[in-house]
């Protein structure tokens, strides 16, 4: 049962047709079986220099597409593979293109940074690359997009088109609940950057919450400095983050709750990217259960630890 329901995408939705990415396949069946739509057959390979070689093998005769893609690793790929599928179905005669992408990448760095020398002089820079991949998806064609736990409100301010931006608080709301009746809980944003989402938890379930002081240090290992808000002590605590890329954020979190008294430590975390060997050490972790949902799909299991909660209802409702 859907508890939720967001606006109406398109009035046209029965016409609609799905093309799937690579990391879009499974999704695209779900809503494919959800709402009726026809999806596509595609075929992407690589040329032998690297380059991808789309082609949509099936007619695209309706007016509304969606294509269906998460651009996690191997991220260039996936994010390409998204922007060449969209001019693909723009060339086939396509009206309109909504993208779903449930983890949208490069979307960390979002503010301008350059490191200044001691005479105050800027000497090295980095590019705003959420603004520069919302305006390559714009160039590409697409005309809305439905994401998943965006990192932050900036990134979403950099696009001109209209965004869904689901909440994970409906993606983890049956988990939350379950906890609540046996659990003295504390919602934990393990950085000042996740206070808005943590706070988003906190009202929706009448729960405390506390943050982090999180920087990176010299050598880009991240170091937590402080934790701000009511006590931990004796608490079961609930991380919250948007993404868990090498694990070192929330492993380090939970080291420090532990130190301050937690009682115990769980962790939700929308997009497990689960770089290098993330996943083993999350396992060999202080952190209990680890549920992430299916915005990233891994070829492997994950070890018992993990517990993956599924988007496809929350997705497939916006277009109810
Ligand atoms: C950072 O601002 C994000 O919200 C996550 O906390 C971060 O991306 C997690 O990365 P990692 O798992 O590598 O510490």
């Amino acid at each position: 049962m859907l508890r939720y329901k967001y606006y109406i995408v398109t009035k046209n939705t029965r016409k609609m047709q799905i093309i799937p990415g690579s990391q879009g396949k499974r999704l695209a069946n779900q809503i494919s079986d959800i709402n009726g739509y026809q999806l596509l057959n595609t075929k992407i390979e690589h040329f032998s220099d690297g380059e991808l070689n789309i082609k949509i093998l099936d007619q695209v005769t309706a007016k509304e597409i969606l294509i269906v893609q998460s651009t996690s690793m191997p991220t260039n790929d996936n994010f390409m593979e998204l922007l060449l599928l969209s001019d693909a179905a723009l060339r086939a005669g396509a009206q309109n293109i909504t993208a779903i992408v449930p983890y949208l990448c490069y979307s960390r760095q979002d503010n301008i940074r350059s490191e200044k020398d001691q005479q105050g002089d800027a000497h090295s820079y980095e590019p705003l690359s959420a603004n520069l991949v919302a305006r390559m998806i714009e160039s590409s064609g697409i005309s809305k997009l439905i994401t998943i736990d965006l990192h932050s409100d900036k990134a979403q301010e950099y696009f001109n088109i209209p965004v869904i931006n689901l909440t994970p608080c409906i993606i983890f709301q049956d988990i939350i609940n379950n906890y609540i009746q046996k659990k003295d809980l504390v919602i934990i944003s393990p950085d000042s950057g996740g206070i808005k989402r943590a706070k988003d938890f906190s009202l929706k379930h009448n729960i405390d919450f506390v943050y982090m002081e999180k920087y990176r240090d010299d050598d880009n290992q991240c170091v937590i400095s402080d934790i701000i808000g009511p006590s931990v002590n004796g608490k079961d605590c609930i991380l919250i983050d948007d993404i868990v890329d090498t694990g070192g954020t929330i492993i380090k979190a939970a080291q420090i709750l532990s130190k301050h008294g937690a009682k115990s430590i769980i962790a939700c975390t929308t997009h497990p990217v689960l770089s290098g060997d993330a996943t083993r050490r999350l396992q060999d972790s202080l952190i209990e259960k680890f549920y992430v949902s299916d915005s990233i799909t891994h070829q492997r299991p994950l070890p018992d630890k993990f517990h993956i909660v599924p988007i496809c209802q929350s997705v497939a409702s916006v277009f109810a």
